[in-house]
């Protein structure tokens, strides 16, 4: 079925002190009105509408519509819901299922979202409405029924009398109903309420004047259908959110130490057996997988761990692969395009950039390897750096398998070391060194005997 959706988009969320409009704040990493869009999509929806208005430029330029289609409407001047929707109104197809969306509120599930436009099409001429009961509805519009029940209408918190608020059913503000008939509703709306604003909660005492039945349906779990005014409101749900997530993952069998101490700010995807400590940080895509241990303090960006590798603490690893059984850290860095295969080893204080390191290969302390190609069961000294940039270019640095690199080298690429070779400690290797030879480029010890120190003067 063809699914439209509209999210409303356009409010300046002034309470949010900040000069990014509320929408494109982040929650787990990606802008809340992203949430929101990524739902539809899993819901399947074919269409979203959304209203901008508060920095328009920058959440067209920010939303990936991905596999929906989507059409911007702008609303220049903020005159409440109903106006915003009144907005999206000329894009949208006839006699379409119709389904309102806010951008500020950005956890609510396809599947809760599915179960609505159900009950919608049980009436498709009335509206399902997504209310909640909450202990203390402060602030938000009130569900009104009749004493059949039946919702009547919804009264904004600024326009309810004493009895009205003690209502603790709520309107979400997501809701479903047919094109024709929002068309039809909108046109009628005025703004004499205590805000002056179009208020889209008035289509509710509208339809129900118009002899349509007004369904309500409840989301499975309270945190979506939160929305977000807030700097303090987005930590908490962002909190929330990443509780749920680590809840996910521990049902799953992965072993958190402190999932309060845990983050995830895209996908991750564990295989059996994983062990994270405290303070871990996923973003991009991330897969670790089976009994892969990451100790405290890593930050793992788009990359994948392979099975039983460890990942000591505090190492960032981006835009990389690594093995099985490999192990990295503590302090690695692992920068972009690093490939680490398996049974190799990187110690505390190496970064690796654009780099293959072959199966049993090891660089266990203090290097920079940048643009090389290192071979099977290769020993990179301490402090080992490759000097791969003039200042305008880089070059390669390739070496063979079983080479043994002392400590403190300096290779400067492009050169070639050939398999099995070895380099002294303290060599700079400018030239291309030949298989199964010894290269040392280091000057001659000096002695001078009974040296005197300088004193300092008096
Ligand atoms: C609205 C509902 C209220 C409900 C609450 C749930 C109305 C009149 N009230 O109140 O019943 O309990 O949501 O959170 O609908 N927006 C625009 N253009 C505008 C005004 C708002 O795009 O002119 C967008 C905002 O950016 C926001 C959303 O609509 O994403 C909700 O607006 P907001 O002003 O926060 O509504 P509430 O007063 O919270
Ligand atoms: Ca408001």
């Amino acid at each position: 079925m063809d699914i439209q959706t509209i999210i409303l988009a356009a409010g300046k969320g002034s309470r949010m002190k900040s000069e990014l409009p509320k929408v494109l704040h982040c929650l787990a990493g990606k802008p809340l009105v992203q949430h929101v869009i990524d739902s539809c999509q899993s819901l399947g929806a074919t269409h979203c509408h959304l209203v901008v208005g508060h920095g328009s430029e920058l959440v067209r330029e920010k939303i990936d519509g991905g596999k929906l289609s989507i059409t911007y409407a702008e609303q220049t001047e903020q005159l409440g819901t109903g106006h915003a929707v009144k907005m999206a109104l000329p894009a949208l197809s006839d006699n379409a299922p119709t389904l309102i969306l806010y951008g500020d509120v950005p956890l609510i599930h396809a599947d809760t979202l599915a179960q609505l436009v159900k009950l919608y099409e049980e009436n498709p001429q009335g509206i399902a409405l997504m209310t909640c009961d909450f202990n203390d509805p402060t602030g938000y519009g009130r569900i009104v029924r009749d004493e059949n029940n039946q919702v009547t209408g919804i009264v904004e918190q600024k326009d309810a009398n004493d009895q009205q608020k003690l209502i603790t059913e709520i309107n979400t503000g997501i809701l479903c109903c047919n094109s024709d008939q929002l068309k039809k509703w909108i046109g009628q709306l005025n703004n004499d309420n205590a805000q002056q604003e179009y208020y889209l909660t008035d289509i509710i005492e509208m339809a129900a004047k118009d002899g349509q039945r007004i369904d309500t349906a409840q989301p499975v779990n309270l945190y979506e259908i939160e929305g977000i005014n807030t700097l303090r409101q987005l930590s908490e749900l962002e909190r929330t959110w990443q509780r749920e997530l680590a809840n996910q993952l521990m049902e799953a069998g992965v072993t958190l130490l402190d999932p309060n101490r845990f983050d995830i700010r895209g996908k991750l995807t564990c295989g059996t057996a994983v062990t994270i400590d405290i303070n871990f940080i996923a973003e991009g895509n991330v897969t670790i997988e089976k009994g892969a241990k990451i100790g405290a303090n890593v930050i793992l960006k788009n990359c994948t761990v392979g099975a039983n590798s460890e990942i000591k603490p505090n190492s960032i690893v981006e835009d990389s692969m690594i093995g099985t059984n490999c192990s990295a850290g503590p302090f690695a860095r692992l920068r972009p395009l690093t490939e680490m295969q398996n049974n190799s080893h990187v110690g505390n204080f190496v970064e690796i950039k654009k780099s293959t390191l072959g199966e049993g290969t090891k660089a266990g302390h203090l290097s920079y390897i940048g643009d090389s190609e290192i071979g099977q069961n290769v020993n990179v000294g301490a402090g080992t750096i490759t000097c791969n940039y003039d200042g305008a270019n880089k070059f390669k640095t390739i070496i063979e398998d079983d080479a043994f690199i002392g400590s403190d080298t300096q290779l400067i690429a492009p050169v070639t070391v050939g398999k099995g070779a070895t380099i002294g400690a303290g060599t700079t290797v400018s030239n291309d060194v030949q298989p199964g030879a010894l290269c040392i480029s280091r000057v001659k010890q000096k002695q001078i005997e009974d040296w005197a120190r300088p004193t300092k003067n008096k």
